[in-house]
């Protein structure tokens, strides 16, 4: 059966919280043939859903809901009831954010289940689906308050910006569950998806979770730290990457040197997996390197633009004018949380530059909190206003608009001659022949 066409058994699903976890989940499910109801607690939320408007950047949720929604396999509803009354599984999609000791405060989580423990059906399935730490079912279990019901985890490993590419293709769905029976009825979830399924108890399906995510960092931070070398002994890293990862043992996705990772989840989750270690005895030390290597990459992209603007590190950046280019944590979606982008351009108006700041998500829709926290800025409508009259260019986040601007107009719109490529957009060649200085990552 491929992917697109309705599973033969539908259940009845309530999910709770419509994030981009969530709400991806619901309409997803919805796709695959079930009855879906997404729940949330934010009235202007349910509203923009039922409105048809997707609050959040996806490439095609807003045409799936649409079809879902038409279908009537898919309604909104402010607060989890009554549809947890009559749901078969109930998928809890809210936020798990960061204590300040990095653990993942399970405030939500356990503020969910107690809600709905006293409406759920004899034999219905509670499923962790949000990031949670290791024992998180027993908390889910004990928070439900009855011994009638089954809790289960259910990993998602959505990337933002591909999330429902990523909920269709998966490459495993994972699934941990006390019960072969409570497996399957998870698993038949997904009848409609040609997928491995790994099936397995809670407390691994909430490692494999932890595990997946500091992996990709590390693995990260390895190519962020190769690049450093490679600009020191004159190798060029896109050509190490791709002699590595041509490895099957290594493989060449996210090998791509950048200026660090961030986003809602690396950042949070390498934390928390160190915590959850450090409760359970085991010093977790290669992720704390993970971490300050990653640290480590968001200076030395602050010191490329320094070096750019033909100052020390321990000057000031009094005088000088920087276009940043991007913002979001990465293209694709217009997600500031934990951005490396917003953090050094963020460094270098701390150090006293001039900060002409462009984003296509970002500088366009400005909401309340994003204006916020671009306070620090300029905001530029277009990249080349960013870079009118600046010394430095830095690319940040590697939205394609950057890869496809004339260099000859780069040129002519700084007041400099500097470019800082952190997402390795450009052929260094073609910027130093059009008079331009070029640093990349990795490039020698
Ligand atoms: C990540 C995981 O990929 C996903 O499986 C999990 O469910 C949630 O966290 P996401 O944070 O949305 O997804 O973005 P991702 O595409 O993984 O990028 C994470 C960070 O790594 C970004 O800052 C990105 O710019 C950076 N990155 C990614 C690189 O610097 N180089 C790469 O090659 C890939």
């Amino acid at each position: 059966m491929n992917d697109s066409s309705p599973t033969t058994t539908t259940t009845r699903i309530a999910v709770i919280g419509t994030g981009y976890v969530g709400l991806t989940t619901g309409v997803c499910l919805a796709h695959l043939g079930h009855e879906v109801v997404c729940c949330d607690l934010d009235e202007r939320k349910v509203e923009q859903l039922r409105a048809g408007v997707v609050p959040i950047v996806e490439a095609g949720l807003p045409e799936l809901m649409a079809e879902v929604v038409e279908a009537g396999r898919l309604s909104f509803s402010l607060g989890s009831d009554p549809a947890v009354r009559t749901a078969d599984i109930v998928f809890l999609c809210v936020q798990t954010p960061q204590d300040e000791d990095g653990s993942a405060d399970l405030s939500y989580v356990k503020a969910a289940a107690n809600e709905i423990g006293p409406m759920l059906e004899p034999g219905a399935i509670v499923v962790n689906k949000s990031t949670v730490p290791v024992g998180s079912a027993q908390v889910v279990a004990h928070a439900l308050g009855r011994d009638d019901v089954h809790v289960a985890s259910n990993p998602e490993f959505l990337r933002e910006g591909t999330a429902v590419h990523d909920f269709l293709h998966p490459d495993r769905v994972v699934i941990g569950a006390e019960t072969a029976d409570v497996a399957a009825r998870i698993a038949a979830l997904y009848d409609g998806i040609d997928t491995k399924i790994v099936s397995t108890d809670t407390a691994s399906a909430e490692v494999i979770k932890y595990a997946a995510n500091g992996f990709l960092a590390m693995k990260l931070s390895f190519i962020n730290s190769v690049a450093a070398i490679c600009e020191q002994v004159g190798a060029d890293v896109l050509a190490v990457a791709d002699g590595v990862g041509s490895d099957e043992r290594i493989g060449s996705k996210f090998l791509r040197p950048g200026p660090g990772w961030g986003g809602s989840c690396f950042p949070k989750d390498s934390r928390a997996v160190i915590q959850i270690a450090n409760e359970y005895g085991y010093d977790f030390s290669l992720m704390r390197y993970v971490i300050q290597t990653n640290e480590e990459q968001f200076e030395r992209m602050v010191h490329k633009v320094i070096r750019g603007a033909r100052r020390s590190p321990e000057q000031s950046l009094d005088g000088v004018v920087v276009a940043a280019l991007g913002l979001t944590f990465k293209a694709g979606t217009d997600d500031l949380r934990d951005s490396p982008s917003l953090r050094i351009a963020n460094e270098l108006a701390r150090r006293g530059a001039r900060v002409k700041a462009y984003d296509p998500t970002a500088t366009g829709e400005l909401s309340a909190v994003q204006s916020e926290r671009l306070a620090a800025f300029d905001l530029c409508s277009s990249p080349i206003k960013a870079i009118e009259g600046a010394d430095v260019a830095v690319v940040l986040t590697e939205w394609p608009e950057f890869a496809a601007l004339d260099l000859e107009e780069i040129r002519t719109a700084l007041r400099g001659n500097a470019v800082v490529d952190c997402r390795n957009l450009f052929d260094p060649e073609k910027v130093r022949a059009a008079g331009l200085n070029y640093q990349g990552v990795g490039r020698s």
